[in-house]
Parts: structure tokens; C-alpha cells; sequence
């Protein structure tokens, strides 16, 4: 993917936060017909955090990451150009960036949402970086973060037991181009396997039937998990190798891998396809589960607090799931 580039893009620094209600497996045994040992064989998970509380939403679990990300560099909220949230479950359907961009207090920022479930992420890097090597903006906050608690069938044992809560930011800032850190990235969707999964929108007819008008609301999660998993052990390796070949790097000159955190048998079946050592991979999702937009900025920020990542270390992301959509961005560090 070619792109106009006048200067480059660099990540200054990351955030995380995760709720502090924690729930095991054998807690969620007692919800549903499953166990720890089923669990942790298929997907790695022993625990996740859940979002509670009435007044509690996405945007508490936001403003936190995006603060502590802030805090690292010292930087004045209002130095940020741009805010963009990546997130399928925002708590207003016209967005919720610009709550986050109140509460923190970025009052020269303009903000939206972006929807790409969860390679939301890796959407908002890619756009956040096109805004930046093109010389638009300066500062660009990114905040990954969703609460599929709030969005899952507790009855359905074929998902409840896989989602978590969390938000990861990260704050991008323009450079020369000679230290562009955003090397290439490779996108794709395919609407033709949305149906594998999504939160549907289910609608009535309004009373007055003169009008014609079907109004509702949006149903549980559904998931159709042996096609998604089939798909993300497919193709994800594919769009890796392409960003790859397409800056002329070899898989060998990866030092990091970190994917979007879904099942650690979907992690080792795409390293292992890629010949990428296991030491190599990142992956928080025993504690967490899947955390949608925001698994891959929380396992990032780890990496990072766990000073895995060194400076000029090659770091392939990649993300994956609903639309179907899925995408790889390739970071020198
Ligand atoms: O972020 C979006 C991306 N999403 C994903 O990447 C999800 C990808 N898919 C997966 O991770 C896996 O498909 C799952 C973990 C969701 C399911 O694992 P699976 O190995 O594909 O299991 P399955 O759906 O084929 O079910 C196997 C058996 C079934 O029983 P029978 O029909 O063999 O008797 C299920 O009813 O396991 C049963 N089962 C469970 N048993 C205990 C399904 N869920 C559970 C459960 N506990 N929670």
C-alpha cells in the first residue's frame, strides 16, 4: 500500500486499564454449563474483567488509559489534535470520543468513534498515522476499548466465557521522516461472513402501521466460533506475509508478534505458520479474555511496562474479527 508520506509517525507512548472485578472460570462455571478445564484447553483463558456497576461505562475505562498514557510524557491534554475511539460498544450509538475528549480535558481535539469490532485498533492506528505522515496533525491520541460484558448472552456458553473489559491507548505524535516508526500496513473485509459474527439489530413494527417505520434494538453477540477461528488462523498469517513482502522484510527480522487476543490456540496456530517463535509472541489473554479493540493497545502497554520491547525492535500487530475485517500494521519500535 503506497501512501503520500511528507513526514513520519511515531508512538510516544501507551495506557491501559482494565475494571478491578475480576471473574475466574470456576466463577463463570457457576453462570454456565462449562468448566476451568474446558476453558483453559480451548482458549488459554483463566480470567477476565468485568465492567460493573450502573453508572460505570466504556468511557470511565477510556478517560483512565488515555490519562495514563498522557501522564507518561507529560503532555498537556490540549496539545492533542485528534482523538479516535475504537470501539463496538460505545455508550451513546453517535459516539462517545467526544465524552473522552471532555473528560480529559484535550479541548483543541476533534473526535470520533471508529467501528471495526475488534481490529479496531489496528483501523485507528493506520488512520491515526495517515493524519499524521501527511502533515494534518501533530498529536493523536488512540484509545482501543470495549465492555462485551454489557453485550453478551450470559446463557451462551460458547461466548460468554471469552470476553473481557478493558481500554488501551496510544498517543502518536508527527516526526521527520527519516524516524517514521509506522512502516506499512495491509487491510481487508469481507461482508460476506458477517453473519459469523455480530450483534445484530433486531426491529418491530411501530404502532402507527400507517407510518411503515420498523424501529428495535440490538440482540446478544452471536457467534458462529469453528468459522471465525477457521478465517483468523487463514488469513491472518496471509495479511502478515503480504505487509511484509510489501516493505521488503523477511519474517525473520520480526522481533515481536502481537495479535489480537482471542484464543491462545488461534496465536500458536498463526506463529507457528509463520515459522515465529512462541518467545516472540505476546499474549495477556489468561488474565483478560478477549477484550476486543482493546487487546491489542493492553497486551502493547504490558509488553511495554515489561520492558519486552526495545527500541528498534520490529513489531508486527495484527487484528481480527467481526465485519469480518482483519489487518497488520508494522512498527520499527
Ligand atoms: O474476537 C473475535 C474473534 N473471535 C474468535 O477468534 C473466536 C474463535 N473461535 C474460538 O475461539 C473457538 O471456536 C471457541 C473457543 C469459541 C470454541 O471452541 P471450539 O473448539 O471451536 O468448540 P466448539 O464450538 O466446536 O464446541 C465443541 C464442544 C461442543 O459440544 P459437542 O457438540 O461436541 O457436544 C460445544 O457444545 O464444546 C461445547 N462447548 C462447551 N463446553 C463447555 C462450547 N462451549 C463450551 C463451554 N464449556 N464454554
Amino acid at each position: 500500500m503506497k501512501s503520500l508520506m511528507i513526514q513520519g509517525a511515531k508512538i510516544l507512548a501507551t495506557g491501559s486499564a482494565v475494571p478491578s472485578s475480576s471473574f475466574s472460570n470456576n466463577e463463570i462455571s457457576k453462570v454456565v454449563d462449562t468448566s476451568d478445564a474446558w476453558i483453559t484447553t480451548r482458549t488459554g483463558i483463566k480470567e477476565r474483567r468485568l465492567l460493573k456497576g450502573v453508572d460505570k461505562s466504556i468511557i470511565d475505562l477510556a478517560v483512565l488509559a488515555s490519562k495514563k498514557a498522557l501522564d507518561k510524557i507529560l503532555m498537556d491534554p490540549s496539545q492533542i489534535d485528534l482523538i479516535i475511539l475504537a470501539t463496538s460498544s460505545p455508550n451513546d450509538l453517535f459516539g462517545s470520543a467526544s465524552k473522552i475528549q471532555y473528560e480529559i480535558g484535550a479541548i483543541n481535539a476533534v473526535a470520533f468513534d471508529l467501528t471495526a469490532a475488534c481490529s479496531g485498533f489496528v483501523l485507528s492506528l493506520v488512520t491515526a498515522s495517515q493524519f499524521l505522515q501527511t502533515g494534518v496533525y501533530r498529536n493523536i491520541l488512540i484509545v482501543g476499548a470495549d465492555v462485551l460484558s454489557k453485550w453478551v448472552d450470559w446463557s451462551d456458553r460458547g461466548t460468554c466465557i471469552l470476553f473481557g473489559d478493558a481500554a488501551g491507548a496510544a498517543i502518536l505524535q508527527s516526526c521527520s521522516s527519516i524516524d517514521n516508526s509506522i512502516l506499512g500496513f495491509q487491510l481487508n473485509s469481507d461482508g460476506n461472513y458477517s453473519k459469523h459474527l455480530s450483534i445484530a439489530y433486531e426491529h418491530n413494527i411501530v404502532p402507527h402501521s400507517e407510518l411503515n417505520l420498523y424501529q428495535g434494538s440490538f440482540k446478544h453477540i452471536s457467534m458462529n466460533g469453528k468459522e471465525v477461528y477457521k478465517f483468523a488462523v487463514f488469513q491472518v498469517p496471509l495479511s502478515i506475509l503480504k505487509c511484509l513482502n510489501s516493505l521488503n522484510m523477511s519474517v525473520d527480522q520480526v522481533d515481536w508478534l502481537v495479535l489480537h487476543q482471542a484464543n491462545e490456540r488461534i496465536l500458536t496456530a498463526i506463529a507457528e505458520k509463520l515459522s515465529i517463535s512462541s518467545n516472540k509472541v505476546i499474549a495477556n489473554l489468561h488474565k483478560y479474555g478477549n477484550t476486543s479493540a482493546a487487546s491489542i493497545p493492553l497486551a502493547l502497554d504490558e509488553a511495554i511496562q515489561d520492558n519486552k520491547i526495545s527500541h528498534n525492535d520490529i513489531v508486527v500487530i495484527a487484528g481480527f474479527g467481526a465485519g469480518l475485517t482483519w489487518g497488520t500494521i508494522i512498527i520499527r519500535w
